[in-house]
């Protein structure tokens, strides 16, 4: 069966409450598609305000991260519980920037993909290579280590439904998208780490989008390889550039 693409929007940390709002209202009949799974991953505080927004759409809201615990001191963070009760229902986990500036490791976004799965949010996990371990040829060592540590205890069933985001860090921001070639490269070599952790239909389920630059002209290439099942997007999803993308056919 063909996986459905999932092109997901990731707002980072850009827009008010009030310019959320109004952003998804732009967004919303750009973005309308029968085909492909559409999610606008904004932050913690545009959440409810983007939720009630894209009511009765075919836009999902996603949270940009998570905290593993359920409930108690934990200044700052925010629970599964909350997010599920303001209609989150994916999360980015482990994005490049939360492990470059907020110290996530692999074990942590091990918990907080098992935690999300606990209360029923797809986790969206984020893996990707430096620049520096792409030239010293260790990529796939390296994504596979993020891959098979994210995944811990996590069970086939489960990893059929999550998303994994692969995102150079050379490409995101830069405007400098991965090859068509390099990015299916990478998607196909994670899907068979799957394979080896789970199993072939695992594999075969589980949707993995390119991320890093993604925008309207790249989209269509990049989204028709065979291990590419749609797009993580940052800059670009804040445009009505998105609805291109979305719909890139
Ligand atoms: P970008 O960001 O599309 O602006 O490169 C992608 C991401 O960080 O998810």
């Amino acid at each position: 069966m063909a996986r459905r693409k999932i092109v997901a929007g990731n707002w980072k940390m850009n827009k008010t409450p009030s310019e959320a709002v109004a952003l998804a209202e732009e967004l919303k009949p750009l973005v309308a598609s029968d085909d492909v799974d559409v999610v606008f991953c904004v932050p913690a505080i545009d959440i409810i305000p983007v939720a009630e927004a894209v009511k009765g759409t075919n836009i999902a809201v996603g949270a940009e991260n998570m905290y593993f615990e359920e409930k108690g001191a934990y200044t700052g963070e925010i629970s599964p519980a909350m997010l599920v009760d303001a209609g989150v229902k994916y999360v980015v986990l482990g994005h490049s920037e939360r492990r470059e500036y907020f110290a996530e490791t692999n074990e942590t976004v091990n918990k907080k993909v098992l935690k999300a799965f606990e209360h029923g949010i797809t986790p969206i996990m984020c893996c990707g290579e430096s620049l520096e371990q792409r030239e010293q040829g260790v990529t796939m060592d390296f994504i596979r280590q993020q891959v098979k540590v994210g995944l811990q205890n996590v069970t086939a069933e489960q990893a059929k439904t999550m998303v994994i985001a692969y995102e150079p860090i050379w490409a995101i921001g830069t405007g400098k998208t991965a090859t068509t070639e390099q990015a299916q490269e990478v998607c196909a070599g994670i899907r068979a780490c799957i394979a080896e952790v789970y199993d072939d239909a695992t594999a075969e389920a589980i949707r993995i989008q390119y991320g890093g630059s993604v925008n309207a002209a790249t989209a269509p290439e990049l989204f028709a390889q065979a291990d590419i099942d749609g797009g993580l997007v940052g800059g670009a999803a804040l445009k009505p550039d998105f609805g291109k993308i979305v719909n890139y056919k």
